[in-house]
């Protein structure tokens, strides 16, 4: 695609971040912060359509996160459970397909229960794609990925000589997905955070200031029109 044509970003992921300092400012408790945060996820996915945003990948939990506080964790883990079942139902009039990357082993039983239920209750769906990122590691998927890749190897279906990225890409927990065109994160920091690494190789980023839980629709729009001035490379020499 040219570099004179605007364009919306397909894909857009995004590292929700700030909800403890934003809990902290108002002399909250952090899980005051990410429940806040949670009430914004509605308002950015019900924005998608009208901004041409197809695929929304969120990051709700690393596989970092572990390392809280056992009542930050279990809050959270709480909050995902009562989160998943309060939005079931408008998530699947909205025409929102939903999917979840991360490892689930070390999630509850409970929890991967509501996630499985609602994959299932929105695989019809197709307006706009929304991924959450739950217990994921971009590290972690590569590893899980290469295990994948290995047992077959091992089973003899798998040719050793012919592994390629690609090989690699469909072992990937994103495998149906569009690569990002953009990545955002707020809450002023400007790193990765282990999020989507192998998918990322090519896309912009974006770090805004705005804590998670102030991120507006409108905040959303505004990231997403200064896409439209980026000129995207890949390795050539801009025409
Ligand atoms: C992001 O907000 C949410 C999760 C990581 C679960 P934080 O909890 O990281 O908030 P800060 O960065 O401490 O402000
Ligand atoms: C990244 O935020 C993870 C999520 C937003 C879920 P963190 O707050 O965990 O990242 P670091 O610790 O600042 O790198
Ligand atoms: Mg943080």
């Amino acid at each position: 695609m040219g570099k004179s044509e605007k364009t919306t970003p397909e894909h857009v992921a995004i590292i929700m971040d700030g909800n403890g300092r934003w809990a902290q400012a108002r002399g909250k408790p952090r899980l005051f912060g990410h429940h806040a945060g949670a009430l914004r996820v509605r308002e950015i996915v019900e924005a998608c359509p009208d901004l041409g945003v197809k695929y929304l990948t969120i990051f709700a939990f690393s596989t970092e996160n572990w390392k809280r506080t056992q009542t930050e964790v279990s809050g959270l883990m709480k909050l995902f459970k009562r989160y998943l079942m309060s939005e079931t139902k408008q998530l699947v009039e909205a025409g929102v397909r939903v999917r979840f990357i991360g490892d689930r082993m070390k999630l509850d039983y409970t929890l991967v229960a509501l996630m499985d239920e609602l994959e299932l209750l929105t695989s019809d769906n197709d307006l706009v794609h929304l991924t959450v990122a739950l217990n994921y590691g971009g590290r972690d998927e590569v590893a899980r990925a290469t295990q994948r890749l290995c047992r077959e190897v091992a089973n003899g279906k798998l040719d050793p000589e012919s592994v390629d990225a690609e090989t690699l890409a469909r072992r990937l927990d994103t495998y149906v997905l569009p690569d990002p065109d953009l990545v955002i994160r707020t809450s002023g920091e400007a790193r990765i955070s282990n999020f989507l690494l192998w998918q990322s190789a090519y896309s912009e980023y974006e770090f805004v200031d705005t804590l998670w839980p102030d991120f507006t629709r409108d905040e959303f729009a505004r990231v997403l029109s200064g896409f439209n001035s980026r000129e995207r490379r890949y390795g050539a020499v801009p025409g």
